[in-house]
């Protein structure tokens, strides 16, 4: 029998952090009326309560505990945990880190994916992630590789913190950036990688109502 979910369209949207890709993402749900998980939430929302636990980053049977019994909650463009609003927190750099960590480990994201399956309801969930296309919904209507030069997103991750009022440093973000790229593409489990049926966007000097526009229309595409 055929899963009736997936006639609910997907636009899968996977990229190296900082790409922009949360941002595009959620303008194209919005303008399209779609729902819209942002999954690296759940990787960062999970590595900062085991930080908070102290849960080793490398216990790949506690953190999967951990993970089943994570109570997450997305409303609008807040995440909770425990009722608690963690938005904030889990942007900061140290949960960023430590969110790559734990996102090597391949038990854990057999874990994490009925739940992030589960987000796509209809009409139609955007997504972005770094195996949205790849692994948790390869049936996507539209997969996008969306990307960056490093200094860009560096900058791009810097101005986002200040704008926070969150603790800043380019040239340590750049570092960060650079080392996160190397795990996220060198990991066994669901490395970062553009499938072939993936589209190539490139937002290096391109405005983000620019990339809202072209991810539209491809979407606009594959209807017809
Ligand atoms: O997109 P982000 O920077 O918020 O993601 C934080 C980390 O989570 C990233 O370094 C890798 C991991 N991640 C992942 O492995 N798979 C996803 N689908 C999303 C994020």
């Amino acid at each position: 029998m055929t899963d009736p979910t997936t006639r609910i369209p997907v636009i899968a949207i996977d990229g190296p952090s900082a790409s922009g890709k949360g941002t595009v993402a959620a303008l194209v749900a919005k303008a399209l009326g779609f729902h819209y998980l942002d999954s690296g939430a759940i990787y960062r929302t999970l590595a900062y309560a085991a930080l908070r636990r102290g849960v080793p980053l490398d216990d790949e049977a506690a953190l999967t505990r951990l993970a089943n019994s994570l109570d997450l909650r997305f409303d609008a463009s807040e995440v909770y945990l425990d009722g608690i609003a963690v938005g904030d927190a889990i942007r900061s750099e140290e949960a960023g880190r430590a969110a790559s960590r734990i996102a090597t480990l391949p038990g854990l994201r057999t874990a994490l994916l009925a739940l992030q399956r589960a987000f796509r309801r209809p009409p139609g969930l955007v997504t972005d992630g770094r195996d949205m296309g790849s692994v948790v919904f390869p049936d996507a209507q539209v997969k996008v590789f969306l990307i960056a030069s490093v200094e860009e997103r560096a900058k791009r991750r810097h101005k986002q913190l200040i704008e926070k009022g969150l603790d800043a440093n380019l040239p340590r973000i750049l570092q960060d950036l650079r080392e996160r790229d190397a795990r996220d593409t060198a990991r066994t489990a669901a490395p970062l990688q553009r499938t072939a049926d993936a589209k190539l966007l490139d937002t290096t000097g391109m405005t983000i109502d620019e990339a809202v526009q072209t991810v539209l229309r491809w979407y606009g595409d594959s209807q017809s």
